[in-house]
């Protein structure tokens, strides 16, 4: 039995006053025991966030770290750094770092390989575009996506990645996959897994559905039997994440 992972995905939002003040305000709501809950905030908010979030279940997480260990990468933070800083997950290929960042599939695959290393656990998002679900040619996208983030990682590893299917035209847009359309993806994401790792390898690994989730939705997604929770964007930022949170009430 996979327990539901629910994650707030913060982006560029909060600065480190702020989310002491969003933390006051959401904790004790977003404070459940049948599912793992993450914040997943900025980095330079990972301090402020632990204090603030001690005493609770809520667990830490931020967005983004570079592949190499240390050295001379201006402006670049190593998984080192924001595990010590108190993160306890990362996500990793969102779409709008591939998109705007220009991340690719293989830097992607080095960032697994390192999240694990370091002891992270990663969130690994894949999803495809408006113009690939219209074309038809989403699933081999989205299994090309796959297989080349899991390239070089082991069974255990693979069974402590998190994947979040974020199908790009449902992120921020308020278009919602529906929740057939999102098990379908999701379900399809498994047997890729089962192909590369075995049945029981996939069978353990949590997939998330993410894009436009929100207080009214979260319920019939998190229903279906491939969906093991969600990660949210502008939904966590406000008080309906409680409601998401608690979506079986
Ligand atoms: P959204 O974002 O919930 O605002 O659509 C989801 C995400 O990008 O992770």
């Amino acid at each position: 039995m996979r327990k539901k992972i629910i994650a707030g995905n913060w982006k560029m939002n909060m600065t480190p006053t702020e989310t002491k003040e969003l933390i006051a305000k959401l904790k004790s709501g977003c404070d459940v025991k049948d599912a793992d809950v993450v914040f997943v905030v900025p980095s330079i908010d990972v301090t402020t966030a632990k204090a603030s979030l001690e005493g609770s279940n809520i667990k830490l997480g931020t967005q983004n770290f570079y592949f190499e260990d240390k050295g001379a990468f201006t402006g670049e933070i190593s998984a080192k750094m924001i595990l010590d800083a108190g993160a306890e997950y990362v996500i990793i290929g969102h779409s709008e770092r591939r998109m705007i960042f220009k991340e690719d599939d293989k830097m992607i695959n080095l960032k697994l390989k390192k999240a694990h290393e370091a002891g992270l656990k990663p969130i690994l998002c894949c999803g495809e575009s408006l113009e690939l679900r219209e074309a038809g040619t989403y699933k081999t996208f989205i299994e090309g996506q796959i297989k080349s983030a899991f390239d070089g990682i082991s069974d255990s590893d693979a069974k402590k990645t998190v994947v979040a299917y974020e199908p790009i035209w449902a992120i921020g847009t308020g278009k919602t996959a529906t929740s057939e359309e999102a098990e379908e993806v999701c379900k399809f994401i498994r047997e890729c897994l089962s192909k590369i790792y075995s049945n029981d390898v996939s069978e353990e690994i949590r997939i998330q559905y993410g894009g436009s989730v929100n207080a009214g939705n979260a319920k019939e997604l998190f229903g279906m039997p491939d969906i093991d929770g969600g990660l949210v964007g502008g939904a966590s930022l406000k008080e309906d994440f409680i409601k998401i949170v608690n979506y079986k009430e």
